[in-house]
């Protein structure tokens, strides 16, 4: 079945200029980038966008890490797209990522661990309407 679902690509990866890269994977995964943006995330945006964490220890370093750098908010369509990008994104933490997944390709830790992607269908409908209008979704 056709779906979207949300992607960012995260600070550590803007810093390192792999954006053209990680996008590379998510298109020879199948998937399609039928929106994006690039942004300098507000506190309150990633406050709000991780709200779930907020009694997590590292809420505070996610935040900060968050906002440090621009990142790039995305919209992916495809077959099971938030399942699709999960497994192309690899394991939350590199060291437990499988090869050729964005994260065992690219990230440096759990904290940079270079792209975001929705955990649930739902979810994914929420991330995205926080960052895009339906208009600029262009399928
Ligand atoms: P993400 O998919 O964006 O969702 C929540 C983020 O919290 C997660 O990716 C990680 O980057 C971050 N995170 C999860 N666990 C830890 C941890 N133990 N220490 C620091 N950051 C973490």
């Amino acid at each position: 079945m056709t779906e979207r679902t949300f992607s960012i690509i995260k600070p550590d990866a803007t810093k390192r200029n792999l954006t053209g890269k990680i996008n590379a994977v998510i298109e020879d995964a199948g998937l399609r980038i039928v929106a994006q943006r690039r942004i300098k995330m507000t506190e309150a945006q990633a406050k709000k966008f991780y709200e779930v964490h907020a009694e997590r220890p590292f809420y505070g370093e996610l935040v900060e890490t968050m906002t440090s750098a621009p990142v790039v908010v995305q919209v992916l369509e495809g077959d099971n797209a938030m399942a699709r990008y999960r497994e192309v994104m690899g394991a939350t933490n590199p060291e437990q990522a499988a090869e050729g997944t964005i994260r065992k390709l690219f990230a440096l830790n759990v904290g940079e661990n270079s792209v975001h992607g929705s955990d649930s269908t739902d979810n994914a409908k929420l991330e995205i309407a926080q960052f895009f209008k339906d208009e600029d979704i262009v399928g």
